[in-house]
């Protein structure tokens, strides 16, 4: 029997009990129903440091430099992988420090970027963030553009990968809060009883529904 192909789920969050944790599950439950073979790599679980380091600090000189041996793991991961999906919390309009410096430190240069056959084409990729904003939110489209500017065509393209897609998963808190045009700051109602159980469903229907349209792509 041929083996399954690889799905690396990185969930990017500081609490294991966060509805970011939960949606990757939620995400790698739907990959493993999609044939996937799934490695989930919990970034706090693992204790992955964010910041830099000079082992890890790329050599503009040597595009074979040997990084850490912890970010040398993480960057077999990525490439037994097919398809990556970062799960993470919007914080200020862009990826988490533990996403970011995930980034920084492994998406490194001569082995994500600096290769003129970028070793990671040909993989697909979602970014799945989870924000407080609610969609009609006069916020809310432009922080998606800039997620999706900064991480699908800044990391993904910029590192060969073409394919692929940025997701929001909006009113995380199921309580809205506003900021107006004069800069003053509203709390709406928050969600209760069966409307917040329902809209949490529909939450991780959602984020089912975005992992399909990646598998199937
Ligand atoms: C430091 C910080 C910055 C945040 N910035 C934003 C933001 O720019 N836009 C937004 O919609 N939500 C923002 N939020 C709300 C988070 O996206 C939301 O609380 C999180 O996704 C909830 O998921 P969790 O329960 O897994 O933490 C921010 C939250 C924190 C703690």
């Amino acid at each position: 029997m041929a083996a399954k192909p690889t799905a690396l789920v990185v969930v990017a969050h500081h609490r294991a009990d966060s509805l970011t944790a939960h949606i990757g599950g939620v995400a790698a439950a739907r990959l493993e129903k999609a044939g996937y073979a799934v490695d989930l790599l919990d970034l706090r679980a693992e204790g992955f440091d964010p910041r830099m380091t000079v082992a890890d600090q790329p050599d503009w000189n040597d595009r074979d430099k040997v990084y850490s041996p912890e970010v040398q793991s993480h960057m077999d991961r990525i490439l037994a992988a097919e398809l990556i999906v970062p799960v993470f919390p919007v914080y200020w309009n862009s990826a988490p420090a533990l996403l970011k410096g995930w980034i920084d430190r492994v998406w490194n240069y001569g082995f994500a970027y600096g290769r003129s056959k970028p070793r990671l084409a040909g993989k697909r990729m979602l970014w799945l963030g989870l924000a407080g904003a609610v969609q009609d939110d006069d916020f809310a489209p432009w922080m998606k553009e800039t997620l999706d500017r900064v991480l699908r065509e800044g990391v993904s393209f910029y590192n060969g990968i073409t394919e692929a897609s940025l997701e929001v998963l909006y009113d995380v808190e199921g309580e809205p809060q506003y900021v107006d045009a004069e800069g003053n700051f509203t709390k709406g109602e928050a969600l209760t009883g069966q409307a917040r159980l329902s809209h949490y469903e529909a939450l991780d229907r959602q984020a089912a529904e975005y992992v399909a349209k990646l598998v199937s792509a």
